[in-house]
């Protein structure tokens, strides 16, 4: 049975509880709309903690656009059911007052590695982000906290402010989970018409094709504009990155000879989509 929580008083309770028996705690932090990405998430939080929490709260300060806010799906009633055949034990769903009361006056702002990519495209986002994460470490005192990779950048920063700020929570990033055709599992994909879902896979194709050929020599730029132009004659909209970067300190790359990570983001209608890959 998963307990709903709202409030971090009682949320706090229980923690304690929990932790004076000597149970490690672990949290998935998640805005809801939960997919199997996200329960893969909690069943890693199963497999290496105690207890586990899982966290739904659909962050106004994340958002730096008002429509894609009110068009972020919800269905709390059918999250709380998915996570009740995961064994969670708590789901965390607290009310933006309960996270923002009045007089809320903090930010947390990672510097560097949030300016590119996201950070560039979706200004303040992860401010809100970095913001909102202290908070849920804060509330929940969990000592693991599961992120997946497919929001790569985001993992990069909650690990930054992790250690900048001394938050002793251990952060555990685990793969992307893809549709059996390549798409990553995203909450929104749900929007996807019935056409852009067919059309949608064609962005893990081509970065997989991209970094193929890096690999085998072919000029890093060379590549990515073919992956490009294929993106887009492929039916998307808009590219706004396709980028190489580098593992440690996400700096632009021209080559595969450190580590590189590749970083899309793209429109397809009026689905904004993400997604990276190693190289
Ligand atoms: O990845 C998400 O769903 C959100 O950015 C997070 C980490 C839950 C913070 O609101």
């Amino acid at each position: 049975m998963t307990e709903v929580i709202r409030t971090s008083a009682e949320l706090r309770d229980k923690v304690a509880a929990w932790k004076r028996s000597g149970m490690l705690v672990g949290v998935v932090p998640t805005m809801g709309a939960l997919h199997d990405g996200h329960l893969s998430l909690a069943r890693a939080a199963r497999e290496q903690s105690d207890r586990v929490i899982v966290t739904i709260f659909v962050n106004p300060m994340q958002f730096n656009n008002a429509s894609d806010l009110d068009k972020y799906p919800r269905d709390e009633a059918h999250d709380l059911a998915l996570l009740e055949a995961e064994g969670v034990d708590v789901l965390f769903a607290p009310g933006v007052d309960e996270v923002y009361p009045d007089g809320f006056a903090t930010k947390v702002s990672v510097t560097g590695i949030s300016e590119p990519l996201e950070g560039a495209m979706r200004p303040g986002h992860f401010d809100g982000v970095a913001t909102v994460v202290s908070k849920l470490f804060g509330m929940t005192q969990a000592g693991r906290a599961f992120f997946g990779e497919k929001d790569w950048q985001q993992l990069q920063v909650v690990k930054r402010l992790v250690d900048d700020l001394n938050i002793p929570v251990r952060i555990m990033g685990c793969p992307t989970i893809r549709e059996e055709d390549g798409l990553a599992m995203s909450s929104r994909n749900v929007r996807l018409s019935a056409e852009e879902r067919a059309q949608a896979p064609v962005l893990h194709q081509q970065m997989q094709a991209a970094a193929g050929a890096i690999r085998a020599g072919t000029d890093a730029g060379a590549a990515l504009e073919t992956a490009k132009e294929a993106i887009l004659a492929a039916g998307f909209h808009d590219v706004e990155y396709l980028e190489l970067r580098t593992v440690d300190g996400l700096k632009p790359a021209t080559d595969a000879a450190k580590p590189v990570r590749m970083l899309a983001a793209v429109w397809l209608g009026d689905v904004r989509l993400i997604d990276n890959i190693a190289v």
